[in-house]
């Protein structure tokens, strides 16, 4: 598996976790979730144990159960207001309809980080898509088949309170934010389940790339057009303002999925390149016709 592969959708950045087997031999013998010297929680010792714990909500999950509550304390709710703050007033400026429709109706307390079982309830009982926790870094692979069943692996931790705007690695707020809300959109779930189901007809490593780029370049990187202005529909936009206000900044092409199976991208900075539909249906029509008949 390439680089990228492994990079992707796990995700914008590089991925800095390693979820250890639990046989660890360093200073801390509970340590499960080990990070980076850089990583902006490294030297919180509160942090890090609040990851273990998280990590082994996900690692003891039974499929299917009711995902047991994370210990966030209140300076991680105040992340969670911070990123709201930022993201308020970005997506009434950049949002598409369908997405605002979808906030609405998923209702969220800005005021404090909502547990992944009450979120997971109210986005099945919209399209059937249920969230499941995991620990950090997934397979690309297992995330992507994991969408046919109509689950989204999500993690369950939030980054760490002295960079509120920025995370290094996937977190709850990218999560909840971005890809549970746009599951609450019964077409955009819809899609999903067809990037899920065409991954798991595909058996060849340079396929399953581009297929995979598509994923980048639609679910995490889409924008579209809404009344002759250019709105994000993809969740690694939707939940950064850094992405939002940098969203204009890019080339736009016309949507082109075979352009976009072919373009590789960097991760790790703000997209330079981003692909347009005409609208909404547009894009939906033109993916859903791809993945059905790929
Ligand atoms: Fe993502």
């Amino acid at each position: 598996m390439t680089t990228e592969t492994q990079t992707l959708l796990r995700d914008h950045v590089d991925m800095r976790m390693i979820v250890a087997n639990g046989d660890d031999k360093g200073s801390d013998r509970n340590a499960i979730v080990k990070l980076d010297p850089d990583h902006p929680g490294f030297r919180d010792r509160g942090y890090r144990a609040r990851r273990n714990a998280i990590a082994q909500i996900a690692m003891t999950y039974e499929p299917g159960s009711p995902i047991p509550s994370a210990p966030y304390t209140e300076l991680e709710h105040g992340v969670w207001q911070t990123i709201w703050r930022a993201l308020g007033p970005a997506h009434r400026e950049h949002a598409c309809a369908e997405y605002l429709e979808c906030l609405e109706r998923l209702d969220f307390d800005t005021d404090h980080i909502p547990q992944l079982d009450e979120v997971s309830q109210k986005v099945e009982a919209i399209s059937g898509f249920r969230l499941e926790p995991v620990a950090g870094l997934v397979e690309p692979r297992v995330f992507l088949e994991s969408l046919a069943q109509g689950v989204f692996l999500s993690t369950q931790y939030i980054r760490h309170h002295s960079t509120p705007l920025y995370t290094p690695e996937p977190d709850v707020a990218h999560e909840i934010i971005g890809h549970a809300v746009t599951l609450a959109s019964k077409r955009l779930a819809e899609l999903n389940r067809l990037f899920g189901e065409a991954v798991k007809r595909t058996t060849r490593t340079d396929d399953f790339d581009r297929l995979a780029r598509i994923y980048w370049f639609t679910i995490e990187f889409g924008v579209l057009r809404e009344n002759g202005r250019v709105k994000a529909y993809g969740t690694g936009l939707l939940s950064s303002a850094g992405e939002l206000a940098e969203m204009h900044k890019a080339e736009l092409r016309p949507l082109d999925l075979e352009a976009a199976a072919n373009h590789v991208y960097d991760p790790t900075h703000y997209q330079s390149l981003l692909f347009c539909a005409s609208s909404f249906d547009e894009m939906y029509g033109m993916l859903r016709d791809f993945l059905l008949r790929w």
